[in-house]
């Protein structure tokens, strides 16, 4: 099969919080800035004579400027790996990567271009892939490119909203306290995710394991029958948080003015070193941003926002 027309598609995939303090793997969010700037990448491709990738944006010095070493190119050459076994021949495009959040900040930058990337060229080839597919297709680059399968970024970045994913990419959209804020905040530093699973411990004590799946499992019923006052008394991470902890800078005083400011928690997005704080009304998310910001690192990179948890995920613009 053949398919050859022209088209433009641009696409927008949300930034993440991964692990969601209580899901180690296992919990992440896609969430939006209540200020209505765009958390996350977009990606536009268009029908073309050969192959270009143009980055953009904010954060494209980041990025390795040969586009052999791209995240995108390796996408399209996995997506494209994919195609041959449903008999489609590949297209040639141009793709225009606006790189907005900031590489190895604990935000799903990686596993934004990724999505973007798959999300886009899934739907030029007329959603020759399931959801699910396309679930698995994200997990095998994170693979590639952090040298672990976790979804806990792609998912949420995919599907939207909370999702509860295993490791075998099984996922289940969670119920979510919507009138909760969460508060980021990101010191300016690069944290890399790959770095930050080897300091974790290889082995934990069967009792410190029971706990946490115990804590995860009563965090999940807590969603689906609305318990905020037992959700809230559960946000808490003895397993990954300390060892992690050491590489934010501020992370002691970031939590501990949160929690002065009236945040439900705080813990540390993905890998890091962005952290976030939860609140339950915007007066309290406004004060808690106010002192992350009066005790952040003089970084020129370092920024805080307001989000929401949002249910959209990947979309076309
Ligand atoms: N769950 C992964 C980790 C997410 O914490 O290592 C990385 O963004």
């Amino acid at each position: 099969m053949v398919i050859n027309q022209m088209k433009k598609i641009k696409i927008f995939a949300p930034a993440t919080i991964a692990n969601f303090i209580v899901g180690f793997d296992s919990l992440g969010a896609s969430i939006e800035a209540i200020d209505g700037s765009y958390l996350g990448e977009f990606l536009t491709i268009s029908s073309d004579e050969k192959f270009k990738l143009e980055i953009t944006g904010k954060y494209a010095h980041q990025l390795p400027q040969n586009p052999d070493d791209n995240i995108i190119t390796k996408c399209v050459e996995n997506f494209h790996r994919q195609l041959a076994n449903k008999k489609i021949t590949p297209q040639n495009f141009s793709l225009i990567l606006e790189k907005n959040l900031p590489v190895c900040s604990g935000l799903g930058s990686s596993a934004s271009s990724i999505v973007a990337a798959i999300f886009a060229l899934n739907i030029y080839y007329d959603k020759v892939f399931s959801d699910e597919e396309l679930l698995v297709l994200a997990g095998q680059m994170e693979y590639i490119i952090n040298g672990s399968i976790h979804y806990d970024n792609v998912a949420p970045c995919l599907l939207g909203g909370l999702q509860l994913i295993t490791s075998s990419a099984k996922n289940k959209a969670l119920p979510w306290f919507e009138d909760w804020f969460i508060i980021i905040y990101y010191p300016g530093i690069e944290t890399s995710t790959k770095m930050a699973r080897e300091i974790l411990p290889k082995n934990i004590p069967l009792r410190d394991a029971v706990e946490y799946w115990q804590n995860f499992a009563l965090f999940i019923d807590a969603l689906h029958s609305d318990d905020q006052k037992l959700a809230k008394s559960l946000f808490n991470d003895e397993l990954i948080e300390p060892h992690r902890a050491k590489l934010i800078p501020n992370f002691d005083l970031a939590c501990k003015t949160s929690l002065e400011h009236g945040a439900i928690a705080f813990g540390i997005s993905g890998s890091g070193p962005t952290c976030f704080a939860i609140a339950d009304s915007i007066e309290n998310a406004n004060k808690i941003q106010s002192s992350l910001e009066l005790n952040m690192p003089s970084n020129e990179h370092a920024f805080t926002k307001i989000c929401k948890i949002n249910k959209k995920g990947a979309r076309v613009i």
